[in-house]
């Protein structure tokens, strides 16, 4: 079977976590490294957080430290509520042994491209910090790379920071805009097909004992569950697979069904800074530039995702 050389840029967080596991347990993706990004925290916990994870998988990849702070902005923490104070539900204290390289994240990811140039699939979960700040500071890159799979956006549905905005776009709209004005080609996998795969109660209960993450991940997603069920006991918890779902699809793009559409970034308006907006008019006087996922194999990707990270039933 031939192998996708990825990059995951990301911002380790409870769901960002699932997504490293699903990644370093694939035959098919050669995680040739992640790079991290301010976001779920800020990026001392989400590196660190990343390191943790990455020390419970079944192979060792080098992490790259990134962005601590938007291109035109200070950061502010938003996060917590979802991922608790330290980005992985809040109480278990981490001490991964390994340390980020030396190296940063936009050299590693430069070298990289250019050493595999036109093979690697970079796979974004978190704010496009890094790869804006990439494509900004080396305008060949690019064109050098396959394809950059995003979670991120909300084409059709409302947003999940303000009524139009996601997360990971509104949290650095001048990155996105970069990155969607870059020509790279981009598959956004954004709320419309994220929300409709969700870990639940049930999946979370049946996780074999046996694996490496078991504590860390019971503890991270009951936090998780809890933040998107307020007041509902455990039992019938459902959240959503947000980041796991676009390391699926720069797997198997065959798991979501995308159409072209033009989508530009809004910077300005009060209400609608970091909407994704997509002009879907017949007569759209733009040149499609994004592939949107539209519609998902949800029951094959939790099949994988039980499979792959050993739950023991699929539900
Ligand atoms: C995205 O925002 C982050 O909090 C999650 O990890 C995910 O990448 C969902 O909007
Ligand atoms: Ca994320």
């Amino acid at each position: 079977m031939e192998s996708i050389p990825v990059i995951l840029d990301m911002d380790t967080g409870i769901d960002d976590a699932l997504a490293i596991l699903y990644a370093l347990r694939s035959e098919k993706l050669h995680v040739l490294g992640i790079t991290t990004c301010f976001g779920n925290g800020d990026i001392e916990n989400t590196t660190r957080n990343t390191l943790a994870i990455v020390e419970l998988a079944p192979q060792m990849v080098p992490v790259y430290q990134g962005a601590s702070h938007p291109l035109a902005s200070s950061w502010q923490s938003t996060a917590e509520a979802f991922h608790g104070p330290n980005g992985l539900g809040g109480s278990e204290i981490l001490h991964p042994v390994q340390t980020a390289q030396s190296v940063g994240a936009v050299d590693f990811m430069r070298k990289s491209i250019i050493d595999h140039a036109h093979d690697i699939v970079l796979v974004a979960t978190a704010r496009l910090t890094n790869i804006a700040s990439l494509f900004l500071a080396h305008q060949e890159v690019p064109s050098m790379l396959k394809r950059v799979v995003i979670m991120g956006g909300a084409a059709f549905v409302p947003g999940n920071v303000t009524a139009v905005a996601e997360a990971n776009i509104w949290g650095d709209p001048e990155a996105a805009w970069v990155v969607f004005h870059s020509g790279v080609p981009i598959t956004m996998v954004g709320l419309d097909v994220t929300m409709q795969v969700p870990i639940s109660d049930c999946l979370l209960s049946s996780l074999n004992p046996e694996v490496p993450y078991y504590n860390i991940i019971q503890e991270a997603v009951d936090f998780y569950l809890s933040a998107y069920n307020p007041g509902s006991p455990p039992g019938k918890r459902t959240a959503p697979l947000h980041d796991p779902l676009a390391v699926a699809i720069a797997e198997d793009a065959q798991l979501c069904r995308t159409r072209s559409y033009p989508v530009d970034i809004e910077l300005h308006g009060q209400l609608t800074r970091g909407m994704t907006v997509v002009d879907y008019r017949e007569r759209a006087t733009t040149i499609p530039n994004i592939d949107v996922a539209v519609s998902v194999e949800r029951n094959r990707f939790l099949r994988e995702f039980a499979q792959r990270l050993q739950f023991q039933r699929i539900c």
